[in-house]
């Protein structure tokens, strides 16, 4: 839970903090009230049991607090050496198990990163107009440095694909705050960034409005044309829009036009935002082009964005995927997903008037398959929607209405509004930078540290040691809470994690006793006898074959003999003088660990997901 006092059941901040009721065996999840508590008992044995403090020792049997984890499996736990010995006849075919499991998994994962890098392939062939998880604030004061912290914060984004989180954080900073803050915002396509740099430049200009005054004259009664400039906050509701609607108003499609005619005609973005933002000329050059040929996208004739997304839309696993997706969420919404599904537009059906205008800015031409250069298209999955990048329970606390495209249209101006109003303050900064990830340093101004590095889920495709071995260097050492993320969407794939949860889904019948607790917490058939997923990923522990992931993770691009000797989890995870929080317990701060599905449905999460965040180790 990524705010103080958060019910693990319905995420509400326990009013005070005396209110709040711990769970007695993990001493971890807290809730709001006995009910939550209560409704909380089947899903959160998961949790709690890899949270726990107290364990059963392997040797003696007995229960206690502070057992310590077998070095090699950490799969048992024992009072003492002496334990330990007395397990070890039986203990050591699992431990051994384990153990060569894990360099199994490593040697395999040095093959697949190889192959990745030889074949320069950077993530999957497509542009990330909007994300794939949800927009976390990545800044959350309160449960890092405290709500009066005073001093400038600075954030790297590496591949960071739309700005949600960026907006996100800018929404939620303290009104107290009133130091400079600067986003470093890196993305391999150029495709991608031109399209965030083209959002914050909205949220940065505002717009001139032209009003008709009449002018009280004492001969002639006049009429002239005033013009107005609002800030960023105003054009809010549109930028909305512009980010996730297939079509727009006339009067949107030119307020798109003329910020992009800005963008290209600049001499530099420095220049143009007066030192909001900046970037090299070479890789604004190549933004420009992009610019550019939305431009001249703008006047292209027929309905050709709409027939490139219907494409994509029409084959058999899109369909599946759709129905699934219509099933699963809550019934109230099914109307409006559908709507969604049907014309992608996100502005609610009775303010849809005169939507005149394709909308060009979601073509692009990926930068994995063609290095940005092919022509320009629909590129956006039907997997991806606006659903899964703000998270639902937080749309939901915000505003509540039965239409999906209200809440989310309403949800999205508000996060925008506020950030505007932060950027009017002239205390926010952007830096951009578009190149690979892993070679950031020759572009980050000499000096320059950070509190924050996020890093989306490039150790899927990076090793995990070259990540954490860039970034640590740049970690602001005089902050305690500085963190690196790293975030993890594939690992699942490359373990049998997946095989394993489908198997056991395929033998389970509808009435077993688990699918009924299942459908007892969702009231939901189609989450309850789902064939995987879901239920299944979110009412099991995975917990045991995410860190044999990350410790083999950890052991690539090492030398054979340092991947055979490090071995126990602890020194593993102590990479370099960096530690990894205790994800087990909860102690993340930034991104959650892992996101709880029942609540959040909307938000089309597999169950997956993880993040793992970096600190330095104090001494
Ligand atoms: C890794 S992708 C995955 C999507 C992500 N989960 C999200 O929700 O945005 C995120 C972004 O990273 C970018 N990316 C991929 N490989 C990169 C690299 N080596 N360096 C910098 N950015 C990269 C992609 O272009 C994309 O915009
Ligand atoms: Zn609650
Ligand atoms: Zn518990
Ligand atoms: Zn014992
Ligand atoms: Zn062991």
């Amino acid at each position: 839970m990524l705010k103080r006092d958060q019910c693990w059941r319905c995420d509400a901040i326990c009013s005070t903090p005396t209110s709040k009721i711990l769970c007695s065996r993990c001493g971890v999840a807290c809730y709001c009230s006995d009910k939550c508590k209560g409704s909380d008992e089947f899903r959160h044995q998961v949790d709690c049991q890899t949270a726990a403090l107290k364990r059963k020792c392997s040797g003696c049997n007995q229960e206690k607090i502070g057992l310590k984890s077998c070095g090699g499996c950490r799969e048992a736990w024992y009072c003492d050496k002496e334990c330990q010995k007395k397990a070890w006849p039986t203990h050591k075919h699992l431990c051994r198990q384990v153990i060569a499991k894990i360099s199994e998994l490593s040697e395999r994962l040095n093959d697949i990163f190889d192959f990745k890098k030889s074949t320069n392939s950077h993530g999957v062939g497509t542009v990330y107009y909007w994300g794939n998880t949800p927009a976390t604030d990545v800044i959350n004061l309160s449960l890092n440095e405290g709500c009066d912290y005073s001093k400038p914060l600075s954030v790297l984004a590496c591949g960071v694909g739309d700005p949600r989180n960026i907006v996100r954080s800018l929404c939620d900073l303290p009104e107290a705050y009133k130091e400079e803050i600067t986003f470093t915002l890196n993305d391999i396509c150029a495709c991608t960034l031109a399209r965030t740099v083209l959002i914050l430049y909205f949220l940065y200009k505002g717009k001139y409005v032209d009003l008709p005054t009449v002018v009280l004259n004492m001969r002639h009664g006049n009429i002239s044309i005033c013009s107005f400039f609002v800030g960023g906050e105003e054009v809010a509701s549109s930028v909305t829009q512009i980010w996730y609607s297939l079509r727009l108003s006339d009067m949107d499609y030119r307020l798109v036009i003329s910020r992009l005619q800005e963008l290209v005609e600049a001499s530099s973005l420095e220049e143009l935002t007066e030192g909001t933002m900046n970037m090299n000329q070479g890789h604004f050059q190549r933004l420009v082009e992009v610019w550019r040929t939305w431009l001249d996208l703008s006047s292209r004739q027929g309905d050709w964005i709409t027939e490139a997304r219907n494409k994509r839309f029409t084959s058999f696993d899109a369909q599946e995927g759709m129905d699934l997706y219509l099933k699963e969420i809550p019934k109230k919404h099914k109307e409006s997903a559908s709507d969604w599904f049907a014309n992608g537009l996100l502005l609610p059906k009775e303010s849809r008037k005169e939507l005149s205008r394709e909308n060009f800015t979601l073509t692009g031409s990926d930068f994995q398959l063609s290095r940005n250069r092919g022509a320009f298209s629909y590129l956006i999955q039907s997997s991806v929607l606006p659903f899964v990048g703000w998270d639902y329970n937080e749309v939901r606390q915000w505003g509540q209405f039965v239409s999906l495209l209200k809440m989310y249209s309403e949800y999205v101006t508000h996060v925008l509004k506020k950030s505007a109003l932060k950027l009017a303050t002239g205390l926010v900064k952007f830096h951009f930078l578009l190149c690979n990830c892993m070679e950031i340093v020759r572009f980050v101004p000499q000096g320059r540290r950070f509190d924050r590095v996020t890093t989306s889920n490039i150790a899927d495709f990076v090793p995990l040691p070259s990540i954490l071995d860039a970034y640590k260097p740049l970690l602001n050492l005089r902050n305690p809470s500085s963190v690196i993320v790293t975030e993890f969407l594939n690992w699942v794939m490359l373990t049998d994690a997946r095989e394993e949860v489908r198997v056991r889904a395929h033998f389970m019948p509808k009435g077993d006793s688990f699918r009924q607790k299942v459908l007892e917490d969702t009231k939901n058939t189609a989450v309850a006898y789902s064939r995987a997923f879901q239920s299944f990923v979110e009412y099991h522990d995975h917990s045991g074959r995410f860190i044999q992931f990350l410790r083999a993770a950890l052991l690539v691009n090492k030398p054979q003999d340092e991947r055979t000797r490090r071995r126990t989890w602890k020194s593993v995870a102590d990479h370099n003088g960096l530690i990894a929080r205790d994800f087990l317990r909860c102690q993340n701060r930034v991104f959650p660990a892992k996101w709880m599905l029942n609540c959040r449905r909307v938000s089309l999460l597999n169950g997956f997901e993880r993040a793992v965040e970096w600190v330095i180790q104090q001494s």
